[in-house]
């Protein structure tokens, strides 16, 4: 596995990769993989033959008083998951790397999408992450990036990016991987304490009380939500932001909701903020 810290050397290792004929795959990561990040380079490998990861905490997509001091790190960790796994690449830039002239002058800016949902709450989060997104795209110039469904609006989001821009990126995406208790795996589980840890527990059952309620025949979009928030109204420690059935091109609430229609929540659960969703599907 090769590891580079250095734009230059990384531009050097995925020319050579490119005059063998491969097929380079992206999955840019903030690090302290867990099996949902694994995942994804497994699906990278299914449509790649060159599987590149990043790892950088990207400090433009967090907000002031936002976690990035608390984020979790542990690289050495990350780098022996990667090699287990067959990553062809690592790219772990510093912040000058990433950003050698400080913070850039021109952002991207992600438009009414971002408007809703996680963007609602997190004011210029977006434009940070499709800022370091478009640079990623930049610095790698892949032929697939893979991402996870769990960052739902990301995904739409960086895929509006990628049509608009014309990227030539083609995204995928991989499906959330869940705890034993249906927890969506994420960075952020570490930092939930230990009576926290079985609440999380409760947006899994949330979004599977939607799911039973669709499969029973429900179909209004209200009444679905209805039933979601009735499920997180018994786990008092999560404290929510939104709950709601989206249109997964609009991300706007569905008046009826159809396959395909997504269930999205954020809440809080302690001082950790956790998101999840679930596609419903028949
Ligand atoms: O999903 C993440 O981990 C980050 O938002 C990403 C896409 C790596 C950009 O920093």
């Amino acid at each position: 596995m090769i590891l580079s810290t250095h734009r230059d050397h990384l531009s050097r290792a995925l020319d050579s990769a490119r005059s063998r004929g491969f097929r380079v795959g992206l999955v840019p990561t903030m690090g302290f993989l867990h099996e949902g990040h694994l995942s994804l380079v497994d699906q990278a490998r299914k449509e790649s033959d060159f599987v590149a990861v990043s790892i950088f905490v990207n400090p433009l997509q967090f907000g002031p008083g936002e976690d990035l001091d608390r984020y979790p790190r542990d690289l050495q960790r990350d780098l022996s998951l990667l090699r287990s796994r067959g990553a062809d690449l690592v790219f772990c830039p510093s912040d000058g790397e990433m950003y050698p002239d400080g913070e850039p002058q021109v952002t991207v800016d992600p438009g009414p999408l971002a408007e809703r949902l996680c963007g609602a709450y997190r004011p210029g989060h977006f434009a940070g992450v499709l800022t370091v997104v478009a640079r990623l795209f930049g610095l790698f110039r892949p032929d697939v990036a893979v991402f996870g469904q769990k960052d739902i609006q990301q995904a739409v989001l960086i895929r509006q990016m990628v049509e608009d821009l014309e990227m030539g990126v083609e995204i995928a995406l991989g499906p959330i991987v869940r705890e034993a208790d249906g927890l969506a795996m994420s960075s952020r589980n570490v930092l939930l304490s230990e009576e926290e840890r079985p609440e999380a527990a409760g947006l899994f059952e949330g979004l599977q009380s939607v799911l039973r309620a669709f499969l029973g025949g429900e179909r209004e979009g209200a009444a679905l939500r209805r039933i979601l928030l009735d499920e997180l109204g018994n786990h008092p420690l999560l404290n929510l932001q939104y709950a709601e059935v989206v249109s997964p091109e609009t991300l706007e609430p569905v008046g009826a909701a159809s396959s395909g229609s997504v269930v999205v929540l954020a809440a809080y659960c302690g001082p950790t903020r956790l998101i999840d969703n679930h596609i419903l599907t028949r």
